[in-house]
């Protein structure tokens, strides 16, 4: 592996590998001294140019546990055009010895035009582009998943798990990296969301849609359910264009108590954050028993960490 850029295209013995040196890593992150030193003397530089709470602070430690530099760029804000600031900023960053380059911007596909380019040297790792993917969160989601529910995992997929992911379809790349990853690892996804808030070409996809979150609770044996959050900052003109109000949507796609309640006794609730307590999520979900919310975060460490290890530690690594 050279690039992290999207989990559509990745083997499941890739996959699997990614998940089996994640648990690696977060078995060292339980001891006294949480610090390897696998990456001393390598650069990591982590480009935004979009805001970014967890993933950015989480690729920061996970580089710094394995003893890289980093250095964090925070690019929002730039009067340059978009093409051309992008290829500055990384003949910029390649001529101060860059070996990995964590990107998130808005613009579908830069990760993948920063990697193909030739402007930059070292590895690309994708932490978000537009709508399209944001791989190490559906690898944190899948391994939360895996410590959860399957026995043994180490070696193994997801196979035989259903998984729900419910609402904002249309504007979310954690939809599309899950789709591909859960699928590849042989779990079944159902989608929930509005015909408003779905992609055209969504039935290509390798998934089930329901229009309810009640049917697909009454209908499927669900292992996880996945909310996402309302992505107002990317409806122009507001959520109203996508459905008739707030209250409207929390009522047909909100996960609370009582819907809650409906699940197996086993199945876990999760959000990739942040969340909008009381529209998708109410807070007696998040913050019920078999919310593994936090528990995600923790684990994006461990998995950021096994990507920049994959990557960047050469082929003795794989
Ligand atoms: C997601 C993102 O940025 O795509 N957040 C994250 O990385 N944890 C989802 C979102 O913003 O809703």
């Amino acid at each position: 592996m050279k690039h992290l850029l999207g989990t559509d295209g990745m083997s499941r013995e890739d996959a699997v590998l990614l998940l089996d040196t994640a648990a690696q890593m977060a078995a060292t992150q339980e001891r006294e001294v949480r610090k390897l030193p696998t990456l001393r003397g390598k650069t990591v530089v982590n480009l935004f140019f979009e805001d970014s709470t967890r993933t950015r602070i989480s690729f920061e430690a996970a580089a710094k546990r394995l003893s890289a530099d980093v250095i964090n760029f925070s690019a929002k804000g730039s009067s340059v055009s978009k093409g051309e600031s992008l290829k500055d900023t990384a003949l910029t960053l390649q001529a101060m010895g860059a070996d990995a380059v964590v990107i998130r911007h808005s613009a579908s596909g830069a990760a993948y035009q920063l990697a193909h380019s030739g402007w930059l040297r070292g590895s690309v790792l994708n932490a978000g582009d537009g709508t399209h993917q944001h791989p190490t969160q559906a690898l944190l989601d899948a391994f939360t998943a895996r410590r959860r529910l399957v026995d043994d995992p180490e070696g193994k997929g997801l196979d035989g798990l259903t998984l729900a992911i419910v609402g904002d379809v249309l504007h979310s790349r954690v939809v599309r990296s899950n789709v591909s990853l859960w699928t590849t690892l042989g779990a079944k996804v159902v989608l929930v969301a509005p015909p408003t808030l779905l992609p055209v070409g969504v039935s290509t996809w390798p998934v089930e849609v329901v229009h309810r979150l009640d049917h697909a609770i009454d209908r499927f044996d669900l292992d996880a359910v996945m909310m996402l959050r309302v992505q107002r900052e990317r409806m122009t003109g507001g959520g109203d264009a996508f459905f008739p109000s707030p209250e409207e949507y929390t009522r047909l796609y909100g996960l609370d108590r009582s819907r809650m309640d409906r699940l197996p006794s086993h199945a876990i609730v999760m959000h990739p954050g942040p969340m909008n307590r009381g529209l998708e999520i109410a807070a007696e979900a998040a913050d019920s028993d078999r919310s593994v919310i936090v528990e995600q975060v923790a684990n994006g460490v461990a998995v950021r960490m096994a990507a920049l290890y994959l990557l960047l530690a050469g082929e003795e690594a794989a």
